[in-house]
C-alpha cells in the first residue's frame, strides 16, 4: 500500500480513543526501527521528517527509504508528514516530493525563530490548506509556541515561560479560520533532552515540566473534534541517559514529560505525539556502549545495528503507551486520490 494521508490515521485514532506516536526521522536504521515496531505491534504510525533531516538525508534518499518501507510493511498504515515546515514553499517542496502530511509551523516566521503575529500564522497556514487540500494532504497547524531551541529551530523562549502558551479561545478562530486538520498546542513542554528548569527546593532534584493540561480540556471542551498534537512529547527516561553517561557522555539531570501526562491528553482529543529526542538517547546510549565495551570494532554495522535495536524497543514502548498497538489492521488504507474527493466533495468533517 501507497504512503497514507495523515488525516485518516488521526480520524481513526479519535474513533478508537487512541493516540498516535509520530517519529523523527533521519536514516534507513530509524525509519526501519519505527517499522518493524509498527509490524511487531501492530500500530499504525506517522514519520516525520524536519527541515533538517530533509538536508541531511538529501530528500530523495529519504523518500526512497519510505518507499521501500511501504513495500516492506503493506498492512502498516503510516503517513510521511512534515515537521515544523516553516514556509508554503517548503510545504509545497514536501509534497512534490510524496509527503502526505504538513506542518506549516505559522507560529515562528520563516527563519524559524521569531514568533509571528496571529495575523500572519492563520494566512499562511490557510494558504497551505488551500494548497495541500485538493491534493488529499493533510495539514498540521501550531498556535502558541514552544519552549527551547533545537537544531536552531525555534523561539528560543524560556522554557518555564507561560505567556506563549495555547489560548483556547484564539484556538477556535484559529481552526475555524484556516480549516487545518490537526493543531498543535503549545502547553509547557519543549523539544529536546532539557525541558524542565524545576527543582525540588528541599532536594534539588530536577521535577518534571509544569504542564497546562487545562488548556488541553478546555480546547477539547470547545472543539471535541479537533485532533491536538503534542510536540515536545520525549519522556527522556532516566535509564537512557545513565547509558549515555556511564560510557563517558556529560549529560546533566534531565526530565521529559510523564507518559500518564500524554495519556491525560489522549483522553482529551491529543491524537499524534512527537518524539525524537527519546531515541536520539537510546542510539546514542548504544553506540557509546558498544564502541566503549569493543574498542577494537571498526564495522559501522556493529555499532548501527544496536543503535537500531535500542531504538526500535523505545518506539515499541510509546506504541503500547499511546495506544496504537494492535489497530494497524482496523481500517482501509486510504489513498491521497481518495481523500482528495472527501475534501472536494464537502463530506471532510470538520476539526
Ligand atoms: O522539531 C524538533 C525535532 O526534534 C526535529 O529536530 O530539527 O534537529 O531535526 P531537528
Ligand atoms: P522531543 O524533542 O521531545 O522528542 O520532541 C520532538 C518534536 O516535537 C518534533 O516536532
Ligand atoms: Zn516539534
Amino acid at each position: 500500500m501507497p504512503l497514507v494521508p495523515m488525516r485518516q490515521i488521526l480520524d481513526e485514532a479519535a474513533k478508537g480513543g487512541y493516540g498516535v506516536g509520530a517519529f523523527n526521522v533521519n536514516n534507513m536504521e530509524q525509519i526501519q526501527a519505527i517499522m518493524e515496531a509498527a509490524n511487531e505491534t501492530k500500530s499504525p504510525v506517522i514519520i516525520q521528517a524536519s527541515r533538517g533531516a530533509l538536508k541531511y538525508s538529501r530528500m530523495i534518499y529519504l523518500k526512497k527509504l519510505m518507499e521501500a518501507a511501504v513495500i516492506e510493511y503493506p498492512d502498516v498504515p503510516v503517513a510521511l508528514h512534515l515537521d515544523h515546515g516553516n514556509s508554503v514553499a517548503t510545504c509545497k517542496q514536501a509534497i512534490e516530493l510524496g509527503f502526505t502530511s504538513v506542518m506549516m509551523d505559522g507560529s515562528l516566521g520563516e527563519d524559524g525563530k521569531t514568533p509571528n503575529s496571529y495575523e500572519q500564522n492563520v494566512e499562511v497556514t490557510r494558504a497551505v490548506v488551500e494548497l495541500a487540500h485538493p491534493l488529499g494532504v493533510t495539514v498540521e497547524g501550531e498556535l502558541g509556541c514552544l519552549g527551547g531551541i533545537e537544531d536552531g529551530h525555534g523561539a528560543g523562549i524560556a522554557v518555564d515561560d507561560t505567556d506563549h502558551l495555547t489560548d483556547p479561545a484564539q484556538a477556535e478562530d484559529f481552526v475555524a479560520q484556516t480549516g487545518l486538520d490537526a493543531l498543535a498546542v503549545a502547553i509547557g513542554t519543549s523539544h529536546g533532552a532539557y525541558k524542565s528548569l524545576r527543582k525540588d527546593p528541599k532536594t534539588g532534584e530536577m521535577l518534571p515540566p509544569a504542564l497546562a493540561m487545562d488548556r488541553i480540556h478546555d480546547i477539547h471542551e470547545r472543539m471535541p473534534n479537533c485532533h491536538m498534537v503534542m510536540h515536545g512529547s520525549s519522556s527522556v527516561p532516566r535509564e537512557l541517559v545513565d547509558i549515555i553517561n556511564q560510557y563517558g557522555g556529560k549529560m546533566p539531570n534531565t526530565y521529559g514529560i510523564p507518559i500518564e501526562q500524554i495519556q491525560d491528553g489522549l483522553k482529551h482529543g491529543v491524537r499524534k505525539i512527537n518524539v525524537d529526542t527519546d531515541s536520539r538517547l537510546a542510539m546514542t546510549g548504544a553506540v557509546r556502549k558498544v564502541l566503549v565495551e569493543h574498542p577494537d570494532k571498526f564495522d559501522p554495522r556493529d555499532w548501527l545495528g544496536p543503535a537500531r535495536e535500542a531504538s526500535k524497543q523505545v518506539y515499541i514502548k510509546r506504541m503500547v503507551a499511546f495506544g496504537q498497538a494492535g489497530h494497524a489492521g482496523d481500517y482501509k488504507q486510504m489513498s491521497l486520490d481518495d481523500m482528495k474527493k472527501l475534501y472536494k466533495n464537502g463530506s471532510m468533517a470538520k476539526v
